[in-house]
This record gives C-alpha cells, sequence and structure tokens, in this order.
C-alpha cells in the first residue's frame, strides 16, 4: 500500500484530486475524512496541511506527496522530486503597498518584511545584498502592511486577487513554483513498484492533455505531404473514402502546435477536420 499526503484544501487539493481521478483512482472523500483509501488502486491518502507534506514525507509518515516547490525548498528536507505535475502554478513575491512608492529592492533595505518562507526570503535577500527584518508569521501575511505589522509582505502570489484585495502590488518575484511529486528516498520494494504503475498513469494522462486527436479527408495526392504534419505516435492512420482517390487520415497532433497544423492542412486541401480531446495517451 502506498501513502500519499495531498493538500487537505487550498490552491493544490482540487488539482491533486482531479489528478488521481483521472488516473483511474477512486476515492471516496465525500465528507471531508483527513485519510482515504482508494478502491481501486493500492493508495492510501492523507490530507494534511501543505506546509506539514515534506515532513510526513521525509519521515516516512507518507510515502510519497503532492506539494509546491515552494514549500518543498522553505522547508528543505531530504526528499525526491519525482516529477514536476505542471499544475499550481505560482510566484513567491515582494508585494508593497499600493499606495507607496518602489524603486527597486535598495528600497528594502531596513525594512520589515513579514512571511511564513523566511527561508527562501533570506537567500533572496542576502544575494540581494539587502538587510531587512524578516518577520516570520504563519498565515494571512497579506493584513500585515494593513495593520503595521511589515513595510512589505513576501507570500505566494497566483491570481493576484489576494493582492489586490489587500491593497498591495507585486515588485519582486523570488521563485517561480509549481506543484511537484516528491518521494521518500527510502521506499520499499513494493512501494516503488505501486508509485511507477502510478507513474506510468500521470504520464499517460499529461501527454493526453498536450495532444488531441484529429481526422480529416485529403486527395491522396497530398497524402505525402499531410503524413510529414501530422506523424502521429507510430505513423497516421489512413483508410480509404467510398469516393475514389481520396482518403481519411487520422493521427495525434500536440496543443501547441495545433493551429499552424490546421493551417498547413488546410494548403494541402485536407477538408472535414474534426479534432477531438484524448483522454489517455501511452507512448
Ligand atoms: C497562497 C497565499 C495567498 C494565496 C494567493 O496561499 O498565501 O493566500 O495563495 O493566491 P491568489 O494570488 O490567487 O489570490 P496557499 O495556497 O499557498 O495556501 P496556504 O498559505 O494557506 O498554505
Ligand atoms: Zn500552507
Amino acid at each position: 500500500m502506498l501513502k500519499i499526503a495531498i493538500q487537505k484544501s487550498g490552491r493544490l487539493y482540487e488539482d491533486s484530486v482531479k489528478l488521481l481521478r483521472e488516473c483511474g483512482i477512486e476515492l471516496n472523500n465525500g465528507n471531508k475524512q483527513l485519510k482515504t483509501t482508494a478502491f481501486n488502486f493500492p493508495l492510501e491518502v492523507y490530507f494534511l496541511r501543505d506546509d506539514d507534506i515534506p515532513q510526513y514525507v521525509y519521515d516516512g509518515v507518507a510515502d510519497i506527496g503532492i506539494v509546491g516547490e515552494n514549500v518543498l525548498l522553505e522547508k528543505g528536507k531530504d526528499i525526491e522530486r519525482v516529477y514536476r505535475l505542471g499544475f499550481g502554478k505560482c510566484r513567491l513575491s515582494i508585494a508593497v503597498p499600493k499606495s507607496g512608492q518602489y524603486d527597486g529592492l535598495s528600497d528594502l533595505q531596513g525594512r520589515k518584511i513579514a512571511t511564513s518562507y523566511a527561508v527562501l526570503l533570506r537567500d533572496f535577500l542576502t544575494k540581494n545584498n539587502i538587510s531587512a527584518e524578516i518577520h516570520e508569521i504563519s498565515g494571512s501575511v497579506e493584513i500585515a502592511p494593513g495593520i503595521g505589522l511589515a513595510d512589505a509582505i513576501c507570500d505566494i502570489v497566483s491570481s493576484g486577487s489576494t493582492l489586490f484585495t489587500n491593497g498591495l502590488k507585486e515588485v519582486e518575484i523570488v521563485l517561480e513554483s509549481e506543484a511537484i511529486l516528491a518521494a521518500n528516498k527510502k521506499l520499499s520494494e513494493e512501494n516503488k513498484s505501486i508509485l511507477k504503475k502510478l507513474l506510468l498513469r500521470i504520464n499517460a494522462v499529461k501527454t493526453a492533455r498536450n495532444n488531441k486527436y484529429i481526422m480529416l479527408n485529403a486527395p491522396n495526392h497530398q497524402l505525402q505531404n499531410i503524413f510529414k504534419l501530422l506523424p502521429g505516435m507510430k505513423s497516421p492512420t489512413v483508410v480509404n473514402l467510398a469516393e475514389e482517390g481520396w482518403s481519411s487520415v487520422q493521427s495525434v497532433v500536440n496543443k501547441n502546435e495545433f493551429w499552424d497544423v490546421i493551417e498547413k492542412l488546410k494548403k494541402f486541401e485536407a477538408e472535414g477536420i474534426i479534432v477531438v480531446p484524448i483522454e489517455k495517451m501511452v507512448m
């Protein structure tokens, strides 16, 4: 049984649960238990505060965890980073009151900055030769300037709405972050093999998200051009149309190249182009 720790509420919670679900892992978390076992995969899920996840994974209370890189780096625990998950993208930034003037890092000299990320902030300030007073608090950092506790804050910015609501503006980026799948360095052989299965599924989900399935009709004399545009996983599927001299081509296309490819396909006389999402993709 592999034990995974995920955030119990907050920015990463929903995407973490969604990822497990897309991996075909069914959880019963209707009434927000703190611990649940998957029905159809040897996985036990712990719902924890994100700040505690690195410690739990380091201690082996959980074998793996989904946690922001920001938290991982702040806690500095010796655990394995297994996979960059591509969601939960955010920045650790310094922000100051919107009304105040800010002309650069030197304005922070001798100031008081409130944060829950004292380690990362100290590194950043030292690297930039700024000596400021770091006031470490564990939450609600964004209200610190408003109540006279600090001149600036250093906190996570995602949509920016927390800063906006509190009359703050982002002035320096300390770190860019995203959700990471991290693991204890001494997993049992059994758990290593469960993790391998889980990673195969995560990969399939992630690859599928990056690709679309495409179907189109084209005259046979253009097929070689079209095959070059749509190499597919091994090679495209080609089926004769009932109409003489025409074929249907089926393949996959990367979502980032998608519009570019469509334009070129039109030049090669492709028509009846249908694009559909892919649920899972195993290369
Ligand atoms: C961060 C930060 C803000 C919020 C910013 O919290 O402390 O509260 O996200 O997001 P926004 O720019 O979209 O408004 P986080 O999710 O890391 O949770 P935690 O600090 O409670 O662990
Ligand atoms: Zn947190």
